[in-house]
């Protein structure tokens, strides 16, 4: 893979990042977009959060998916004549893309999407090296916005693990389910991975670690926009604070200002008053009933679930059917 075979279609440009922060801080309920999250330092720190022990989704999701990985090799014998072709959205390290390239035996070509370009680049370097016959495409987008990729007569699975899809409101999730399906094509497969609705205390628990990392993650964002957009935020003078709203069957995450305090970002100012907060992301937990109903409203139909014993999380495969 060469630095030139990199593509970079819709990479979030520095006046976007600086417009979006200017917005979400106007807002009665101060606010920043999740994926700002992700440069290559939030990357780093998304690592970390998943080798934690109260970070159940991503070692539940990474077990589940041998077996799943198995199944679908039984599914798409004789389904792919000229052989499969993954679009994975939201690679991150491409941990567990592995799973589905061993088990499945005819995967020709690999497209990973992700809008963290240099944590990209090395995940894609990492995987060609212990995947040499493969094909391999990263491509700098942001997931949000809706992507053209080559055509092709191989068998399309998009892959999106992680439960990303519960940082959309199930309104922008839909969207970005008709997008993907946009993207795949007809016919196309999708398998994804999303967070089922559990008691409290293992969701709270989650995203409230004992060594602090998903808070240094959030915080991160006020150390990017400090670094980007020339902001004087101190990470000292606001609380990381995560909690599971039960009516909205989310967990949010808030940056909680822990004084009086004025902030300036490339020249504008901020109020902040004790205790209030910038909400920095949602990861919403749905019902397999539920994530069925939003998949079919939004032209995929299921094929498959699979869940963990204990029904800690879901993996879906959908074919659009639009
Ligand atoms: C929760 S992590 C999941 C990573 C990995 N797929 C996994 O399952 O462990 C979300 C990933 O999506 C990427 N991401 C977040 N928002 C994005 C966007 N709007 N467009 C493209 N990638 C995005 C992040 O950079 C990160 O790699």
């Amino acid at each position: 893979m060469h630095k030139a075979a990199v593509q970079n279609l819709d990479r979030p440009q520095d006046d976007e990042f600086l417009a979006d922060v200017l917005y979400g801080l106007s807002q009665t309920q101060k606010q920043l977009p999740p994926k700002y999250f992700y440069d290559q330092k939030g990357s780093e720190y998304f690592d970390e959060i998943c080798e934690l022990s109260e970070y159940y989704p991503y070692r539940t999701e990474l077990t589940m998916l041998r077996d799943v990985a198995r199944d679908l090799g039984n599914h798409f014998a004789g389904l792919a004549p000229q052989g499969l072709e993954i679009v994975e959205f939201g690679a991150g390290s491409l941990r567990k893309v592995g799973a589905l390239l061993t088990s499945l035996g005819n995967v020709r070509s690999f497209t990973a999407i992700d809008i963290s370009e240099e944590h990209l680049i090395n995940s894609c370097r990492l995987l060609e090296s212990q995947y040499r016959e493969l094909s391999i495409h990263p491509c700098v987008h942001d997931f949000t916005k809706p992507l053209t990729i080559h055509t092709s007569d191989r068998t399309r699975l998009g892959f999106f693990p992680g439960s990303t899809i519960g940082n959309f409101n199930p309104g922008e999730a839909s969207e970005f389910l008709h997008n993907a399906g946009a993207t795949l094509g007809t016919n196309s497969y999708l398998l994804i991975g999303v967070d089922t609705k559990k008691p409290e205390p293992i969701l709270r628990q989650a995203y409230n670690d004992n060594k602090g990392i998903t808070a240094k993650f959030n915080k991160n964002v006020l150390e990017r926009i400090n670094r980007e957009l020339d902001g004087n935020f101190n990470p000292i003078h606001f609380a990381h604070h995560a909690f599971y709203n039960e009516p909205e069957g989310r967990i949010e995450m808030h940056l909680r200002s822990l004084k009086e305090q004025t902030i300036k970002i490339a020249g504008h100012n901020f109020e902040f008053h004790r205790g209030e907060s910038i909400h920095t992301e949602n990861s919403y937990k749905y019902s397999p009933d539920e994530f069925t109903s939003l998949a079919q409203e939004s032209g995929w139909s299921k094929q498959h679930l699979w869940l963990d014993s204990d029904e800690l999380f879901a993996v879906y495969l959908l074919q659009y059917v639009h």
